[in-house]
């Protein structure tokens, strides 16, 4: 062995070692190794085997595998010379630097290529982030860089990632390890509903809350390429990276995004929380980080694109009463944006519905003490708008293109197209009294092209450093564009059009495994739902919305006063709590009732937590099981109240201790006996409050 070198954050370790000049491997990744752990003798200790059919030494399966040594499986560097050559690269080090960061640099002089690998841990929120840069002498064409690759576990029996659709946003897809490659691309030029660019790997036997779990994010917003690949040996690797020819021209510098990395053995959980702290606490950058989030109405499902003033303001003091605290006025107010055929890129006030501009609905919005934000879709372009007429050549894509929702996206790697869109929105900002931006990418792009991405996120850089007041909530149809990468530019995410709270329970749930309450937005939609059909009780709406950045989105005059009293209720309880809960934990619980959708959100000190169990669908016993707690303090007596008890249907008979009053019981009661709930209607939610006493 030649080098080695360790990063450790407190609870996980990561090692790398190379053998004389050659790229090192991570040879160990998991639980905190002793201080005085030999990475020599790890370093031998990890060496595979040789038999017959095999070479007479294994390939390393380095941090960027390279096809020259051998290496079996995807290298982890494609490159090509501006003539079309495939450069073969074999890199050598160069030289290294701990220094809190670790970078690690190796040449191929040959082919005068330098490739960087960054490391950085962060003892707090424990998550790795790494990634790879890769230099050049002269111009060359990347296929493919890859962020420094991992081994896969091997203990792990599957991998789980992430696909979805709109209005489902989400949705956990397990495969099984087995020889060759899960292989995920997405080409279409956005995060997207079917990519998310997440996976994580369980151990055997690994639960939300027990158990060794691996997990992986790249931060990029343009579509990213992940190989999970089995070796013939057995070995596994886990690549991520921009998808593959993405860059469409030559140059002497090429990055991946940041690789996010979690090691956990606490089971999916430790994952989800180093991600929920790492996104809020080192990524997002706040406006106003002291400021409490505030209670949302967005008025899409209410109007559409049908404004009229005084039935937006009508509609601004009923959502006031009800104590919201930002008025988000949604598509619909420029140009001649009577439906969703015409004026994207015409971002001026349309003046037939609002003669005296914005000014009349925002001081309104202000007299009623909430704050205003607008709807932009900055990146698209109807045909039917005069900036198409005027600049069709600025739309991306061909011209015999297929549209999607009737519009193209802009050219957005075009500095006059920026400029055009920063001194339209600038102008709007400047001109209003605005602190809050929805901003929306409802088409997938033509083509991937990395450029595209670059140039978004400039535009978005570019209105932050001269408005940063204002916050921005990334939406693409709901949850299409959700990473951290546009993440270190917005502030909430609008994680799905659906409004069903049946639906968003789980797209919620799942989502909570890398996103926490701050930046994820929920909203109370209409009593019959627009996206799905389904007619849901008021109090099941506002607690799903509660479980996480809370918002209305139905048309208030559609309440009754029943509907009225609760949703009041339930938003001055989430204010209420919003201070601690806004820095919580959330804990998905191992539900032992597939029916019952339950997590746990528990204050930073720990002290304080609350158990949301949503109903999803009718159980097949007839009685509740009980619902086992997580992360509590074995010894401590917490005191455990069903909040909602009152709303028991009179179909729930029983004497069930909970229905009667708070609870003291140890944690290791709640954590290994769990809570036995009153029975309940599906389509409803307990909610519990617990204190440590
Ligand atoms: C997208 C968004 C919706 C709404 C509409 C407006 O579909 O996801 O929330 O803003 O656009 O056209």
């Amino acid at each position: 062995m030649r080098h080695a070198w360790r990063i450790d954050d407190g609870r996980q370790t990561l090692v790398l070692t190379a053998s004389n000049q050659r790229l090192p491997q991570v040879v160990y990744w998991g639980a905190t190794l002793p201080a005085d752990e030999d990475l020599e003798t790890m370093h031998a200790a990890a060496i595979i085997d040789v038999t017959g059919g095999m070479l007479d030494e294994n390939p390393d399966l380095s941090i960027s595998p390279e096809a020259t040594r051998s290496f079996p499986g995807q290298p982890g560097l494609i490159v090509r010379d501006t003539d079309g050559t495939p450069l073969l690269p074999k890199f050598c080090f160069e030289s290294a630097e701990q220094n809190g960061t670790l970078e690690l640099t190796y040449v191929d002089e040959g082919n005068g290529l330098t490739l960087v690998f960054h490391f950085a841990c962060d003892h707090d929120t424990r998550i790795i982030t790494c990634q790879t840069t890769l230099n050049a002498t002269r111009p060359v064409h990347l296929h493919w860089l890859a962020a420094p690759v991992l081994p896969g576990p091997q203990q792990s029996d599957e991998m789980i990632d992430v696909s979805g659709r709109w209005c489902g946003e989400f949705q956990l897809s397990r495969t099984a390890w087995a020889p060759g490659m899960r292989y995920r691309e997405n080409r279409t030029g956005r995060t997207g509903h079917e990519h998310f660019p997440g996976l994580i790997v369980p151990c055997r036997g690994a639960t939300n809350t027990e158990g060794e779990v691996y997990a992986f994010h790249y931060g990029w917003s343009g579509g990213h390429k992940m190989i999970a690949e089995e070796l013939q040996d057995g070995r596994r690797q886990i690549q991520w990276g921009h998808a593959a020819r993405m860059e469409t021209e030559a140059a002497t510098q090429f990055k991946t995004a940041p690789l996010y990395i979690a090691y956990s053995d606490r089971g999916m959980n430790g994952c989800a929380v180093a991600f929920q702290r790492h996104l809020r606490d080192r990524i997002i950058t706040w406006p106003k980080p002291d400021a409490p989030r505030p209670v949302h109405y967005n008025c899409w499902e209410a109007v559409y694109f049908d404004h009229k003033l005084h039935v937006l303001q009508d509609i601004a003091d009923r959502a006031a009463a009800l104590g919201a605290e930002r008025f988000v006025l949604d598509d619909g107010w420029f140009g001649n944006r009577d439906d969703d055929t015409r004026s994207l890129s015409d971002w001026e006030v349309d003046p037939r519905k609002y003669p005296d501009g914005l000014t009349p609905l925002i001081q309104h919005v202000h007299k009623q003490g909430m704050t205003f934000g607008i709807w932009f879709e900055p990146e698209m372009i109807n045909e039917d708008s005069d900036i198409h007429r005027a600049h069709p050549d600025w739309a991306l894509g061909s011209e015999d293109q297929t549209l999607g929702r009737q519009q193209k996206a802009l050219n957005m790697a075009l500095p006059e197209v920026r400029d055009f869109l920063y001194s339209r929105m600038s102008a709007i900002l400047r001109d209003n009294d605005i602190d809050y931006i929805k901003w929306d990418h409802n088409r997938v792009l033509p083509m991937p092209d990395a450029a595209q991405t670059r140039g978004s996120y400039a535009l978005i850089d570019r209105l932050r450093t001269d408005f940063p007041h204002v916050e921005i909530e990334t939406c693409a149809s709901g949850g299409g564009r959700i990473d951290f990468g546009i993440l270190q530019r917005t502030q909430r995410v609008w994680l799905s059009d659906s409004n069903d709270a049946l639906e968003r329970l789980r797209i919620q749930h799942d989502a909570a495994l890398f996103l926490p309450l701050s930046v994820t937005g929920s909203h109370v939609g209409p009593r019959h739902c627009h996206t799905s059909g389904r007619t849901l009780d008021i109090s099941f709406r506002a607690w799903v919305a509660a479980q996480r950045h809370m918002g209305f989105e139905m048309d208030p005059r559609e309440l009754t006063e029943h509907e009225t009293a609760v949703l009041t209720e339930v938003t001055s309880w989430w204010k209420h709590h919003r201070d601690w809960l806004q820095t919580a934990d959330i804990l998905r619980l191992d539900s032992a009732d597939p029916a019952v959708i339950a997590e746990q959100q528990l204050a930073r000190d720990k002290d304080r937590f609350v158990v949301f169990a949503g109903k999803a669908a009718t159980s097949a016993q007839i009685a509740p099981r009980p619902l086992r707690l997580t992360a509590l303090d074995p010894d401590a007596t917490y005191r455990v109240r069903l909040i909602n008890r009152d709303t028991a249907p009179t179909l729930s008979r029983g004497a069930t201790a909970l229905k009667d009053k708070a609870l003291d019981l140890s944690g290791t009661y709640l954590m290994r006996s769990g809570l036995v709930l009153p029975w309940s209607f599906p389509e409803r939610m307990w909610v519990l409050e617990g204190e440590k006493l």
